[in-house]
């Protein structure tokens, strides 16, 4: 687990930007896991930045996001179809049939339509690369607190705690969704590499459970631990609750000094 410490925001945007590039020029054909989240406007900005200045070209990039809110249209403006294609899809050349975010609007045999998005997945080949943010409550995806850490794609019921964060996004009086089709825990520590990016206060205490707590299925992020690939990019503020930051600094040095691949 690869920890890099970040002044703000604007730095971490960069640094996940940067790695992502790195993965779609090494492997044009990347199979690459998206999220949403306020975290991420910024890295899809410098992505779509870097294909604007024609360095960066997404032609074969298969994308699979992570989750989306039941119940909400791709035209809905909180739905996650709107989010991507606003942040990101609208600016990149991905090829809309390698688009794959699961569809709010599903109804009836979830558990079909759920393994099918599994199994779209697979073909692809599994997912290279994984970017994830974080919930306060350690979520990620919408995997809320106490999901299995072997969960597969699912219907997933929110978390209060989660419904409240996101109410103030939803207009006055609109009721906001309260379950998800979410990618399982068991899903994404398939991926072949994953970056989590968190900023800010509120998520320091799920940060530095995520990291330096038990596993436990009360905190979906201490899943990572299980995964040999993972980086954690986080800023100061979400980072004030890790007890082992001059350690953290220290690997990363000798990381850069050892196995400079590890860092592109
Ligand atoms: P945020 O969401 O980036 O908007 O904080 C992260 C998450 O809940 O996974």
């Amino acid at each position: 687990m690869l920890v890099i410490l970040k002044r703000d925001n604007k730095e971490i945007s960069r640094e996940a930007a940067q790695l992502v590039a790195s993965a779609v020029r090494k492997k044009p054909a990347l199979t690459l896991g998206l999220a949403t989240g306020g975290t991420m406007t910024g890295v899809y900005g410098h992505l779509a930045e870097f294909h604007k200045q024609g360095s960066l070209d997404f032609s074969q990039v298969v994308t699979f996001n992570l989750d989306e809110y039941l119940g909400l249209a791709d035209r809905h403006p909180q739905s996650f179809h709107y989010f991507m294609h606003e942040h990101f899809f609208r600016h990149v050349n991905v090829d809309p049939r390698n688009i794959h975010i699961p569809d709010g609007t599903v109804r009836g045999n979830f558990v079909q339509y759920c393994a099918a998005y599994e199994d779209g997945i697979r073909k692809a080949g599994g997912i290279d690369l994984q970017i994830l943010g974080i919930g306060r409550n350690g979520h990620i995806g919408f995997n809320e607190p106490t999901s299995s850490l072997g969960s597969r794609t699912r219907l997933k019921v929110l978390s209060q705690e989660t419904i409240d964060d996101n109410a103030k996004f939803f207009a006055p009086g609109e009721e906001s969704p309260r379950c998800a089709i979410t990618m399982g825990i068991g899903t994404i520590l398939e991926a072949r590499k994953i970056i989590l990016l968190a900023t800010g206060a509120a998520k320091a205490t799920a940060v530095a459970k995520s990291i330096e707590g038990p596993i436990a299925s009360a905190v979906s992020a201490s899943a990572l631990q299980l995964h040999p690939e993972v980086t954690f990019i986080v800023d100061e503020q979400a980072a004030s609750q890790l007890t082992q930051r001059d350690y953290y600094r220290r690997v990363l040095e000798m990381t850069a000094l050892l196995t400079p691949e590890r860092m592109s």
